[in-house]
């Protein structure tokens, strides 16, 4: 998979349908990206480096050094030495200057995939995977440079991190680390990333890609509702099915920065990694600094194929713990049931109705601790409110257990109100510019847990309420941005390191969280979907994705986390009409069916809804326990787009024999004087007969179709009268 050629001083990684070329070049030692694409037989194709075009390499013509560097494709470029374009390495050493540029030195291959010290990462043993390591040097600086590439035996990714140590004897500050950068021919790309808001997560968005800078970043110390980590170019022609694609997904939760720079020659530099806004990282002598790991994808079978890798990886490679292949207990969430106003009497009533309707476990959202009966106090506080909760905790668990459910309960470690007894106690614990009041935000501050008896402190608190109980989940929740960027623990020039250091110590807590108990799952989530990123499903192998639970909103927000990320991993909950998010009103059925498409669960009072409703609940449990093992392993295809059409929405997963399938349908708006939709399924064996079922609707009778004629032909949906209406449509192969 991984190939040194000596002679020509050319790597060449393969994985089952793609390759990656790296060549050495002139007595410099110049490390240039030569090739990425579809897998080639040659290793030799070093002429795509067009060394032998003026401005020749400076070894043989060092007149031209200046454009030499500002065209050769590299692998990894540091700034300030002659490349012009955007460098993925800056360095400003203890005299001030900045400037840089790598020269390799040696190489190893290793078996498997080295874990990244403190961060999340892809893992794979060894013979699942196998992994390049490049050193590379700048001796002026006094830094080396260590390149990992992972190539794994069943995906086709190329996974890349960065690590920088300083060999000198004096310190220097890193002001910019990306973590990949891949400089190629520009072939009339389309950009595609993912935008949104607060209820409105990852919207895709595609355009052309122009001269110039263009890029998509955050710097809220998260991922962020509005951008997200991850970009691809793709062909202008690029579809579902065909097409080629590049894209790269960042495995980290904080700052970022994805890029494209399209060049006067016509050339694209394609980067990613951690914003440089704000980061300044102080070196030692002999200190190294570790990167995050970027996810590096290419096919040429269009977004598909793309999305279909991403969660083989992530479902493999990536979540981990006990419900990484587990179906998910149903959970009923008291959020959007009661807001802050509960008791033991309350939450009991809900739980009681719920387990009589198979939901199988109550989790206790916001509210439950120090005097927070709004959201403007008491975070921090993370005792029991026994005024509330009569009888504690272990008690209102207890009984919940009994009852037959599960119970979890929701924290938001990272920050404090600056009405609490922590802050009163610890003002300095807040993250704060001195002498400038820090901003608030639904009345909080963050907590600078770079400080570790800050995180240290924060953690006892999370764990002494977990060890108190039978608690089997968490919602780990975080509800504002990093603002007022200033740490009282750290000295000047270390300022620049906090938010990276805030996210070490967000990942570090919830490592320790999940090593301490095993068990819990573990649900991250930001204000919604915030957070939901492959850093986060490192620790958790799901995330709430949104607050906003209006079933055709959702179409638009699932759609685009489902670009990324398994069906599994994303958060969805029935909730109650007019939907709190947006006041629409659509049928309990539809909910239920979009919910299904993630870890499904409620967020109601199941006490109070209408009864016709609450008597589907038996049904969509039954659903849930029926599908979720195809849902959460299956293969995903996106049939039809509502955020493109505008009419109706569609997807389907099919198992991995392909044996048995799953539609769902939506039918957005009903139109006067429609006839059926026509829908072209995908990812079915042509030769294979199948049984095609519309669930639940006995009008409709079971047909058999051959796997060839349901995706050339396609399949006919019927017209339903009423707006908001959806299907679910299962083929079994017989
Ligand atoms: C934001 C989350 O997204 C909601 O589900 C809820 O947990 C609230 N925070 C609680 O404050």
């Amino acid at each position: 998979m991984i190939t040194y050629h000596e002679q020509e001083r050319i790597f060449k990684l393969d994985t089952p349908n793609t390759s990656y070329l790296i060549g050495i070049v002139d007595e410099e030692n110049f490390i240039g990206h030569i090739y990425y694409g579809k897998r080639l037989k040659d290793a030799d194709v070093s002429y795509l480096m067009r060394t032998e075009e003026a401005p020749f390499v400076p070894g043989r013509n060092n007149r031209e050094r200046c454009a030499f560097y500002d065209c050769f494709p590299f692998e990894y470029p540091a700034g300030g030495t002659g490349d012009c374009r955007e460098s993925c390495l800056s360095v400003r050493s203890a005299g001030g200057h900045a400037g840089a540029m790598l020269s390799y030195v040696s190489y190893e291959i290793l078996e498997g995939k080295p874990e990244l010290a403190g961060l999340p990462a892809t893992f794979g043993t060894a013979g699942e995977c196998i992994t390049l390591k490049l050193l590379c040097e700048d001796r002026h600086v006094g830094m080396q440079v260590e390149l990992l590439y992972t190539v794994f035996q069943d995906v086709d990714v190329v996974t890349r991190s960065v690590k920088i140590t300083n060999t000198g004897k004096e310190h220097f500050y890193l002001t910019k680390v990306c973590s990949a950068c891949l400089d190629m021919d520009n072939r009339d790309y389309d950009m595609i990333s993912l935008h949104g808001s607060w209820g409105r997560e990852r919207h895709i968005q595609r355009k052309t890609l122009g001269y110039g800078i263009q890029n998509v970043s955050s710097l809220r110390g998260e991922s962020s509702h509005q951008d997200h980590p991850f970009l691809a170019l793709v062909e202008k022609s690029a579809t579902q099915e065909n097409g080629e694609v590049y894209a790269m997904n960042f495995v980290y939760s904080g700052n970022f920065r994805a890029q494209a720079e399209v060049t006067q020659f016509d050339y694209v530099r394609m980067s990613m990694g951690i914003h440089p806004e704000n980061f300044c990282w102080k070196l030692e002598a002999g200190e190294s600094f570790q990167a995050p790991e970027v996810v590096m994808l290419y096919t040429d079978k269009g977004l598909d194929a793309m999305t279909n890798a991403f969660h083989k990886l992530y479902r493999k490679h990536l979540i981990r713990g006990e419900y990484r292949n587990k179906k998910r207990p149903i959970l009923i969430n008291n959020w959007e049931a009661t807001y802050f106003a509960f008791d033991t009497e309350k939450l009991l009533s809900i739980a009681k109705e719920a387990s009589g309707l198979g939901i199988e476990m109550l989790v206790m959202d916001d509210g439950w601790f120090g005097k927070r009966n709004t959201d403007e106090c008491a975070l921090g506080d993370w005792q029991v409110n026994e005024e509330k909760l009569k009888g504690g905790l272990k008690y209102l668990v207890d009984e919940v257990n009994k009852l037959g459910l599960k119970f979890g309960i929701w924290f938001e470690p990272e920050m404090v109100s600056p009405d609490s007894d922590l802050y009163r106690a610890h003002p300095d614990w807040a993250l704060a510019i001195p002498g400038r009041p820090a901003a608030q935000a639904r009345q909080q501050y963050v907590l600078d847990l770079s400080r570790k008896e800050v995180a240290d402190y924060i953690y006892e608190m999370v764990a002494s309420v977990l060890r108190s109980a039978n608690i089997e989940y968490v919602k780990w929740d975080m509800n504002r941005p990093l603002t007022d960027i200033g740490s009282y623990g750290l000295p000047a020039d270390r300022q620049g390191e906090i938010c990276h250091r805030f996210m070490l110590a967000v990942y570090e807590m919830q490592n320790r969280l999940i090593k301490e108990f095993p068990y819990l799952l573990l649900e991250n989530c930001s204000s919604g979907g915030a957070r939901f990123d492959p850093g986060m499903l490192y620790y958790s192998p799901q995330i709430w994705c949104s607050d906003d639970t209006d079933a055709i909103e959702r179409l638009e927000i699932q759609e685009g986390t489902a670009m990324l990320y398994p069906l599994s991993t994303m958060g969805a909950h029935v909730s109650d009409c007019p939907n709190h998010a947006i006041g629409r009103v659509t049928p309990f059925e539809t909910r239920g069916l979009v919910a299904l498409a993630g870890t499904f669960g409620y967020e109601l009072d199941v006490t109070r809804i209408p009864e016709e409703d609450r008597k589907m609940i038996p049904e969509q449990v039954a659903l849930y326990h029926q599908y979720n093992d195809l849902i959460r392993e299956g293969d995903y295809y996106r049939i039809a787009s509502y955020s493109q059409n505008h009419k109706f929405d569609c997807w389907q997963v099919v198992d991995e024999d392909k044996k048995e399938s799953l539609v769902t349908f939506v039918q957005v708006m009903c139109r006067a004087n429609f006839k059926s939709r026509r829908i072209l399924l995908k990812g079915l064996s042509e030769e294979t007969r199948y049984e095609v079922c519309f669930v639940n609707e006995t009008k409709i009778q079971p047909k058999v179709y051959s796997g060839d004629t349901l995706m050339k032909a396609g399949l006919l949906i019927p017209e339903q009268q009423g707006d908001f209406r959806a299907r679910l449509i299962h083929l079994t192969a017989k």
